[in-house]
């Protein structure tokens, strides 16, 4: 495989400049105004999939941002790889915490920073020049294709509809892909899960307009007060979780299986410097490593109403809001989980309001398969690249359609991430370490290879 190495130390440099230019666009799914930004990005991975040595590559419009998919099929006989990932990126702000300009990618320190860099533009394009790498060196050992959405991050509500009108052409042995994250380059190890999410909105009105809160403030319910209790409430004191029936279906892990999981490296000191809190949090009875990966959650992503602007303003609000989310694990089924939320949220009006939740996207949890094949090859592969075998671990973060390909598919897939979690992926100054994404581009061909034997 030498010709492998050959290749990719002669194009490094080229092969990082054109994920510079594509970390250059702006291509935020879920801001209308970047809608022609995402337009472009489609067209630029369009035209990197045929350079790279793509048979056939097209931008496939949908209802919202369009899917890009392309193929090589070298022989049929051979198994073939279905690559996904997502070319959209989260919108960057606030945009004063940043030290450059998120779509000003700059290297500093060995790291990329860019929106996008990890998340997902950094670990999608790994892919394309990987199979380059093949490509131009003649060592494909299975047929690829790949499709990449423009609308992960905003629920992917358009690409289930392209997996259903498309199964002949999708057609393949296994989903491999790159959008999560290792423990570090020491450690390196594979996700075999992810939790399923359950999105959701609440109002709570009070009076019906906002009010003098001296000439009033004492005589009716104040919403952004009702609101902070009714929220206060959805946790016990062990940071369990009291919606009725919320646990049900949690999967209960083994004592072997949570050993495991613990066994993973992890400083709990180290989280807590690189985070700068005194102390974590999270439900009683479980470790950090649990918490973020095999029990759900529920959090308060924003809260808002009545005066936020400068100075003081004296005033008791009409309305008060807030988006919440809940991380699921197996066998939790979102539509399930947001249809009890709903019922026990309503039902926690207090009296002088009235509370209306409104629900957003979901996404069922996934475990993939340690057993099989792809696992295998994906675990010789880290091997073969970073000389130690891989640590599978349970990841918290959601990819709502990987469920889906095993239910409109009927194909497992291998979550073959080269992240970090301290890589700012959401946040402001996200990067992507130069060497992940070298190391990426070196280990997945052998993972092609290994899967063909
Ligand atoms: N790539 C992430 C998910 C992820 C990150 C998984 C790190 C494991 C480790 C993905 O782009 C993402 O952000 N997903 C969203 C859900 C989506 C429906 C908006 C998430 O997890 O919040
Ligand atoms: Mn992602
Ligand atoms: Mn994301």
């Amino acid at each position: 495989m030498e010709a492998w190495k050959a290749y990719l130390e002669e194009h490094k440099d080229r092969f990082l400049e054109e994920l510079l230019d594509l970390l250059r666009i702006p291509s935020v799914s879920a801001d209308s105004t970047y809608k022609e930004d995402v337009a472009r990005c489609a067209e630029a991975v369009k035209k990197a999939m045929l350079d790279a040595g793509c048979d056939t590559a097209e931008v496939c419009p949908t209802d919202g941002h369009p899917i890009v998919y392309g193929e090589k099929m070298v022989d049929p006989a051979l198994p073939t790889v279905l690559v996904y990932g997502h070319y959209d990126v989260q919108p960057a702000d606030p945009l004063d915490l940043w030290t450059s300009g998120p779509f000003e990618p700059v290297i500093k320190d060995g790291k990329i920073y860019a929106r996008g860099a990890c998340d997902d533009k950094g670990q999608f394009y790994m892919h394309i020049k990987a199979f380059e790498v093949m490509a131009k060196t003649n060592t494909l050992q299975c047929n690829v294709k790949m499709m990449i959405e423009g609308e992960e991050e905003v629920g992917s509500s358009n690409l289930g509809k392209f997996l259903e009108t498309h199964v002949d052409k999708l057609k393949a042995d296994i989903v491999l892909v790159s959008d999560t994250s290792m423990i570090s380059m020491e450690h390196p190890s594979i996700e075999t899960g992810l939790r399923g999410l359950a999105y959701l909105e609440v109002e709570v009105t009070g009076p019906n307009r906002d009010l003098h809160s001296g000439v009033y403030g004492g005589g009716v319910a104040n919403p952004i007060n009702e609101l902070c209790k009714m929220i206060a409430s959805l946790h016990d004191e062990n940071k369990h979780i009291t919606i009725p029936g919320f646990y049900d279906k949690v999967q209960e892990l083994t004592d072997a299986e949570r050993k495991a999981l613990n066994d993973a490296p992890f400083d709990l000191d180290e989280y807590k410097q690189d985070l700068k809190v005194n102390d974590v949090a999270g439900e009683k009875g479980y470790s950090t490593i649990e918490r973020t990966g095999i029990r759900p959650t529920l959090d308060v992503n924003g809260i808002w109403g009545g005066y936020i602007g400068e100075g003081a303003k004296t005033v008791l609000p009409s309305k008060a809001y807030a988006k919440i989310s809940m991380r699921l694990v197996p066998n939790q089924v979102s539509d399930e989980i947001t249809a009890m939320f709903q019922k026990h949220f309503e039902n926690l009006a207090t009296p002088g309001t009235t509370v209306k939740v409104t629900p957003h996207h979901g996404g069922e949890p996934v475990v993939t398969p340690t057993d099989g094949k792809a696992y295998q090859a994906a675990a010789k592969a880290i091997q073969t690249t970073f000389g130690k075998d891989p640590i599978p671990t349970r990841g918290g973060g959601s990819i709502p359609i990987i469920a889906l390909f095993e239910r409109i598919l009927g194909l497992k897939t291998v979550l073959l991430g080269f992240g970090l979690d301290n890589d700012n992926i959401h946040s402001p100054n996200e990067k992507y370490d130069v060497a992940n994404y070298y190391k990426g581009i070196e280990t997945i061909p052998y993972f092609h290879k290994y899967f063909a034997e």
